[in-house]
């Protein structure tokens, strides 16, 4: 296996353990997502070192709405806060940002901090930063579904023409390649709706670490795990 291949080009993130490390410390549950901002910038900076060209880090599911609303509340401040924040380091370093989820159900406010985040980093060309905010897969093939069909019935698509690739193009991940490795911290190990067409092929890493601890240290352990996977997507080894 060539150098190039054993750094992941696309790494992914379930960001867990937030809340059990704020409860740990006797502390809100918001309290930790605020701790877990500090390992995103980390992994950034990791990601970037090791040549990595996309991060995506999933951020908030569509069932995250379900939780309490002084919770949600809190996420949402700091999704805004963050990206205003943190652009014009994002800039500096030439990082793009991405967004993938329904964002639709965000207020106002939140869809245009987003939006003018993704404008302000439009240039970046170091790496591709996706957040999945309101996200999950089984909504996104959904929404992908009724667009291809919505496509059929104006007669744009015959049936018979639908391949892989059509339901790629209609996901929202339709300009990123598939996720080389996804990691998930504080020792769960289950992708709760978090790119199940995408991860058909991804390694998976499965560290104890809860998010807030997560170090450039964990990140460059994920990386030589992933150097060590032999990788044969239904083939044999060479
Ligand atoms: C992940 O941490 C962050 C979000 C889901 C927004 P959690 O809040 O799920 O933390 P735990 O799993 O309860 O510890
Ligand atoms: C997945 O974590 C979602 C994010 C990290 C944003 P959850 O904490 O919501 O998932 P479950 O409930 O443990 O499966
Ligand atoms: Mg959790």
């Amino acid at each position: 296996m060539s150098d190039q291949k054993r750094i992941p080009q696309h790494v992914a993130i379930i960001m867990d353990g937030n809340g059990r490390w704020a409860e740990m410390r006797g502390k809100e549950r918001s309290e930790g997502h605020i701790a877990g901002v500090e390992p995103v910038r980390r992994s950034l900076r990791a990601a970037v070192r090791h040549g990595v060209k996309f991060l995506t880090l999933y951020a908030f599911s569509t069932e995250n709405w379900g939780r309490p609303t002084a919770e949600v509340d809190a996420l949402m401040e700091l999704f805004c806060q963050s990206v205003v924040n943190e652009t014009p380091e994002l800039v500096r370093q030439g990082v793009e940002i991405r967004m993938i989820g329904d964002r639709s159900r965000f207020s106002p406010k939140v869809q245009e901090h987003l939006a003018r985040a993704e404008r302000q980093t439009a240039r970046g060309e170091t790496l591709t930063l996706i957040l999945a905010l309101n996200y999950s897969s089984r909504d996104e093939i959904t929404r992908a579904v009724r667009h291809i069909a919505r496509q059929a019935a104006d007669g744009a698509i015959v049936p018979e023409q639908i391949d892989e690739r059509t339901i790629c193009e209609a996901l929202d991940t339709a300009a990123f390649p598939d996720p080389d490795l996804i990691i998930r911290t504080s020792g769960e190990q289950r992708l709760s709706n978090f790119l199940l067409w995408q991860a058909s092929y991804a390694e998976l890493w499965f560290p104890e670490v809860l998010w807030p601890d997560f170090t450039e240290e964990d990140f460059d352990r994920a990386m030589e795990e992933y150097a060590r996977r032999d990788r044969r997507f239904g083939l044999v080894s060479k």
